[in-house]
C-alpha cells in the first residue's frame, strides 16, 4: 500500500476531506492508498479526535518539547517513518502551521504536498484573506502545491478561485475558500497518486 501521512495543527477539515476520499474503493484498489496516520504538532488539535474515531492511527509530536526546528523536524521525520517505513508514501500538510527545515523537505523530496489559502504566488505566509481583502482583490482562492524548501513555493498542482464579495471579512472569505479546499485537495492527491508520484 501507499501510505498517506497527514500533518495537522488544528481543526483538520482538509484532513477529513482526504480521509473520506481515501475511504472510496477507487483510492484503495486503484492507487492502493491508505491514510496511515494523522500527526499533529499540537496535542489539542481538534482533528486528532475525529481521526481516532475513524480508526486512523494518530500521533503527536509537540513542537514545544524540542529545543530547535531541526530537533523537532527530526522527531517528526521519525514519527512519519513509523507509519511509512519504506519512505514511499505522501506527506500531506493540511493546516500544518510549522515551517519545515530544508533538511526535512529534502528527506521527503517530491512527496510532500501543502494546501495554502491564497492564489499563489500571491500572498504566501499568514493572514492571506485579510491581505487579499485589503489589497482590493476581486478574487481569492486556494492552491495545492508540492513543497520545496522555500515557504509556500513549489510546483502548483491545483487551484480554486472564489469571488471576494462586498462586505466580506477574513472569516466569511475563509469559509468560502475552505469549501473549495475540500474539493481540490483530494483531487490533487488523487492525480499525484495516478501519476505514480
Ligand atoms: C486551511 O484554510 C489551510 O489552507 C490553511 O489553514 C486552514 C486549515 O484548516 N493552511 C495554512 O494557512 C498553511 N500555512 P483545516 O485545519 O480545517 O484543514
Amino acid at each position: 500500500p501507499r501510505p498517506l501521512v497527514i500533518l495537522i495543527s488544528g481543526t483538520g477539515s482538509n484532513m477529513q476531506a482526504i480521509v473520506r476520499a481515501a475511504q472510496q474503493r477507487r483510492w484503495r484498489e486503484r492507487y492502493r492508498a491508505e491514510v496511515a496516520a494523522v500527526i499533529s504538532n499540537r496535542p489539542d488539535a481538534k482533528g486528532l479526535a475525529w481521526a481516532a474515531e475513524q480508526g486512523v492511527p494518530t500521533a503527536v509530536v509537540d513542537h514545544q518539547a524540542y529545543p530547535s526546528r531541526e530537533a523537532f523536524d527530526d522527531a517528526l521525520a521519525q514519527a512519519i517513518a513509523r507509519f511509512d517505513p519504506h519512505g514511499r508514501g505522501l506527506v500531506i500538510l493540511a493546516g500544518f502551521m510549522r515551517i519545515l527545515t530544508p533538511g526535512f523537505v529534502q528527506h521527503h523530496e517530491g512527496r510532500i504536498v501543502n494546501i495554502h489559502p491564497s492564489l499563489l504566488p500571491a500572498f504566501p505566509g499568514l493572514h492571506t484573506h485579510r491581505r487579499a481583502i485589503e489589497a482590493g482583490c476581486r478574487f481569492a482562492g486556494a492552491t495545492v502545491h508540492l513543497v520545496t524548501a522555500e515557504l509556500d513555493h513549489g510546483p502548483i498542482l491545483e487551484q480554486a478561485v472564489v469571488p471576494i464579495l462586498p462586505g466580506d471579512t477574513p472569516e466569511t472569505l475563509a469559509a468560502r475558500v475552505l469549501t473549495q479546499e475540500h474539493l481540490i485537495y483530494p483531487r490533487a492527491i488523487e492525480r499525484l497518486l495516478g501519476a505514480g508520484v
